[in-house]
């Protein structure tokens, strides 16, 4: 089983990008326990912070035998039609993470552009969000 984890414009600083908001954990120790949690997933990684690159990754995944997609767009999750797009094309189980409760943040993070397009969406749990859409893709995937 092989899943990616895609991340977007930003959370390559994640550890020490408002911290009080997205927590102090750094990607790296987030994977490591990923990882540790799910030893027979294979978990690949890849981050941009371009819109463009985001969609080539979708795309890669699916074509280079990827079974699901764990995504935290980051902000085009509100302001990507092509993301959607591109989650669509690719037909591949997506699950929306973000480590924020958006809903309780500014209006504009309130509406996602990619949901419609994803299997579910996980947000609000911090670092506990990619594990728990990880488990979801999971889930989805042995039914
Ligand atoms: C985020 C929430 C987005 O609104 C924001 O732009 C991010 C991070 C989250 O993980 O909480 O970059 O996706």
């Amino acid at each position: 089983m092989k899943l990616l984890i895609l991340n977007g414009p930003n959370l390559h600083r994640l550890g020490r990008r408002e911290p009080s908001i997205y927590g102090s954990d750094t990607m790296d120790i987030i994977l490591q326990r990923l990882q540790a949690a799910y030893p027979e997933v294979e978990l690949r990684y890849a981050q941009s912070n371009s819109e463009g690159a985001l969609i080539d990754h979708l795309y890669d995944a699916c074509d280079g035998g990827v079974q699901g997609v764990v995504f935290n767009a980051g902000a085009y999750t509100h302001t990507s039609v092509a993301l959607h797009d591109a989650i669509r094309g690719c037909e591949l189980p997506v699950v929306e993470v973000h480590l924020s409760n958006v809903h309780t943040r500014e209006p504009f993070r309130h509406k996602s552009l990619i949901a419609p397009a994803c299997l579910g969406v996980v947000a609000g749990f911090g670092a506990d969000s990619y594990r728990l859409a990880v488990e979801a893709l999971l889930h989805h995937l042995a039914k």
